[in-house]
């Protein structure tokens, strides 16, 4: 769907304008393990000048359980009075993502934005606002470059979706 190059140089014209964005800020970058790691480690590279990079995992959202994500590694640093950047591979239905949010919230950063490589936006179930968006894409479940079918795939370069036939598989 995505190749290396073509991610490459959307990553790069992201960390520019992350960067303008907050000339003159103490950037923390935050991310949610594990499929946000590649991306991160590239961004944060792409953004350049002074900035800090801190990792939090969660036990993902399952529809009918509930309704709450689980923390499974919180972050090291304290963010109040930070301007946050949180940093997500795939936005799908969201849900995961508004937990997050509203976690990270209650701890008073200065501003608190999205950035996501990718957005499967017609699957969204709950609202959320995204500062900045590397691609579209569709309904596709998408591998590669972080994103992971049970735990594999994840260090491809380029995004791909798999088929029906290889998901049952
Ligand atoms: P949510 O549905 O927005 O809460 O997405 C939660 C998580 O599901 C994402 O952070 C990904 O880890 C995973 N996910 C969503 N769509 C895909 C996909 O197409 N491939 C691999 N993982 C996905
Ligand atoms: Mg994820």
């Amino acid at each position: 769907m995505l190749d290396s190059d073509v991610i490459r140089d959307r990553v790069a014209e992201l960390g520019e304008r992350i960067a303008a964005d907050h000339a003159d800020r103490e950037l923390r970058l935050v991310t949610v393990l594990k499929g946000g790691l590649f991306f991160t480690s590239d961004l944060a590279r792409a953004i350049g000048g002074q900035l800090q990079v801190d990792f939090m995992a969660i036990a993902p959202y399952v529809v009918g359980q509930g309704g709450v994500a689980r923390i499974t590694k919180d972050l090291d640093d304290d963010i109040e009075g930070c301007d946050v950047v949180l940093v997500e591979d795939v936005v799908d239905t969201g849900l995961t993502l508004h937990y997050v949010l509203k976690l990270l919230k209650s701890r008073r950063p200065r501003t608190l934005e999205v950035c996501t490589l990718l957005d499967k936006r017609v699957r969204r179930i709950a609202e959320i606002p995204i500062a900045y968006t590397g691609f579209e894409m569709g309904e596709e479940f998408l591998v590669g470059y972080g994103l992971d079918l049970d735990g594999r795939y994840r260090n491809l370069p380029y995004v791909a979706s798999l088929s029906r036939e290889a998901l049952s598989a």
